[in-house]
């Protein structure tokens, strides 16, 4: 075991190709990840566990200490970071019809280096899908991958045959195989697509795309706009896939993060801007593990005005910007360097829990190239507001779910929903109009992003009442330790909507069920079959 773990955390310090750095926090952070994993696994392992990371970062050729200052930019050519549509095959403007192939394919994600990834159309990320709220998408998919999949319209209300769920929604696409997605966009927002098959090892791969949905009603402009993707892919040293199931249990445990940062598929791009106008950005955290935590440079903040359903109450102005996994942000940032320099937008680590930030160090994600015109005057970011209502709490159903981990007799990890491994978690049960108050308590020491399918739901306070500004959530962050308290209410689309943690690797590793809503007196709806979590490829 103590073998097991000390491979394991050496393999991920070399993987990952860090620098130690021991800052007081960092530090800190390893005594109290020891009491908090002390409960379920033994004391003198997790010590052993710590001190060897340490050791083995002291070991490992070509480390050093190094104080907290940006890993250096690659100087590449400058890139506009835009993301490519898909060419639309129907003539009618309200119905957006493509074709969709995830395939592998050869793939640069900086200049010079190329990877086979997984791909949709062979890009990476997958192109840009862009309609008008109240427009219908038509996907004819082709699956040329040596592997089943499905795709998944991740925040999207669609109705349950849409949503890309093996045995709750249509059965896997196997290789080889197509399926014609069909729906119409209800909701303004930025969302993503992404298979729902193997879905650690697929979208660590490389599968998943931005799905942008524009509000016509909207009354700003900004003349500078982008989608970001943001994303990890984990590489050898050869430059090939590495295995999704590295680390065996506890490279599960922990959440297997890719070791190259990747935006808009790019590791370290260079995107040019102008000093004093205003950029709109909308993120997207694709990455099957890691969270962000974005630093908009000194004297800067981002200002926020949507979250992942479309715009939020009011505007918050944010000195960082953390995203877990499968959330999205809509901010405004006006960068003000001189013309013709050049800074970095900084990664910081993000505590989601044991080994997340102990002896790694945090880099730049990518540049910012100020053009060589004459600098504007910054303006005031738009005022963008949108009423929200909370959702009535009178008749809500209280729902229990605890977020556990355990170890079997062989000592490998599992994760828990209410004290049951993957196999007997019984599905939550809701009907048609019902609403619901989801407690979330986290019992790991590890950070748990919920995310439900099918729903927007409102995150409340610890006194129960809606966290301000509104917003409409699909994807929202345990903290390890900690609980959450969210609120939904369902409507009248029956089927088994999958819940899971959007840490993939947790999902897969027992942090993933659903939630079987009927109409009254109709059957119970089928439920999400063993495809959908096979535990390796
Ligand atoms: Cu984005 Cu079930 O996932
Ligand atoms: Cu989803
Ligand atoms: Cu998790």
């Amino acid at each position: 075991m103590a073998q097991e773990l000390l491979a394991t955390v050496r393999r991920m310090l070399t993987r990952v190709r860090v620098k130690t750095t021991h800052r007081g926090t960092e530090v800190t952070e390893h005594s109290r990840s020891t009491s908090v994993l002390g409960v379920s696994v033994p004391q003198c392992v997790v010590i052993s566990l710590v001190c060897c990371a340490l050791v083995a970062a002291f070991e490992l050729p070509g480390l050093q200490a190094a104080p907290d200052t940006p890993v250096a930019q690659s100087s590449g050519p400058v890139t506009d970071l835009s993301l490519p549509t898909v060419p639309d095959l129907n003539p009618d403007p309200r119905v957006l019809e493509i074709n969709l192939t995830a395939e592998v394919a050869r793939v640069e994600v900086s200049p010079g280096r190329r990877v086979d990834a997984w791909t949709y159309n062979g890009m990476l990320p997958g192109p840009l899908i862009r309609l008008t709220v109240g427009d219908r998408l038509i996907v004819h998919f082709t699956n040329k991958l040596p592997s089943p999949t499905t795709v998944h319209w991740h925040g999207l209300r669609l109705p349950i045959q849409m949503d890309g769920v093996p045995g709750a929604s249509q059965p896997q696409v196997e290789a080889g195989g197509t399926f014609t997605y069909d729906f119409v966009v209800p909701d303004a927002g930025l969302y993503w697509y992404h298979p729902h098959v193997m879905s650690a090892a697929q979208v660590g791969f490389g599968l998943y795309g931005a799905f942008l949905v524009d509000d016509p009603s909207e009354t700003f402009k900004v003349a500078d706009e982008r989608v970001l993707v943001l994303s990890d892919i984990d590489l050898t040293e050869q430059g090939a896939l590495e295995d999704p199931e590295t680390g065996g249990s506890t490279g599960m445990a922990f959440g297997r993060e890719g070791n190259t940062l990747l935006v808009n598929g790019r590791n370290h791009p260079r995107v040019s801007m102008r000093s004093g106008v205003t950029q709109r950005w909308r993120v997207v955290n694709a990455a099957k593990s890691r969270f962000f935590n974005l630093d908009p440079g000194v004297g800067i903040r981002f200002t926020k005005i949507g979250d992942d359903g479309g715009h939020q109450e009011y505007s918050e102005e944010l000195e960082s910007l953390v995203l877990a996994p499968g959330e999205r942000a809509d901010v405004f940032y006006t960068p003000t360097a001189k013309p013709g320099t050049e800074y970095g937008v900084h990664a910081y680590l993000f505590d989601r829990g044991f080994g997340s930030v102990e002896a790694r160090q945090s880099e730049d994600l990518f540049s910012i190239v100020m053009a060589d015109t004459p600098a504007v005057t910054p303006q005031p970011h738009p005022r963008v507001t949108r009423a929200i209502e909370a959702i009535s709490q009178t008749g809500a159903t209280p729902v229990a779910i605890e977020f556990g981990i355990d170890q079997k007799e062989d000592k490998s990890f599992y994760y828990t929903i209410n004290g049951k491994p993957l196999a007997d978690i019984p599905p939550l049960k809701a009907a048609v109009g019902e609403t619901q108050i989801w407690k979330v308590t986290n019992t790991t020491p590890w950070s748990h992003p919920i995310h439900l399918h099918g729903f927007f739901f409102q995150v409340l306070d610890k006194d129960g009442k809606p966290r301000r500004p509104l917003k409409w959530k699909d994807t929202v962050s345990v903290p390890l330790k900690d609980s959450v308290t969210l609120v939904v209410r369902f409507d009248d689309r029956p089927g088994s909507w999958m819940y899971h943690c959007h840490v993939l690797d947790h999902a897969e590793g027992g942090l993933m069920s659903a939630v079987q809503l009927s109409r009254p007196g109709e059957p119970a709806p089928p439920l999400p079959s063993e495809h959908t979590h096979p535990a390796s490829p």
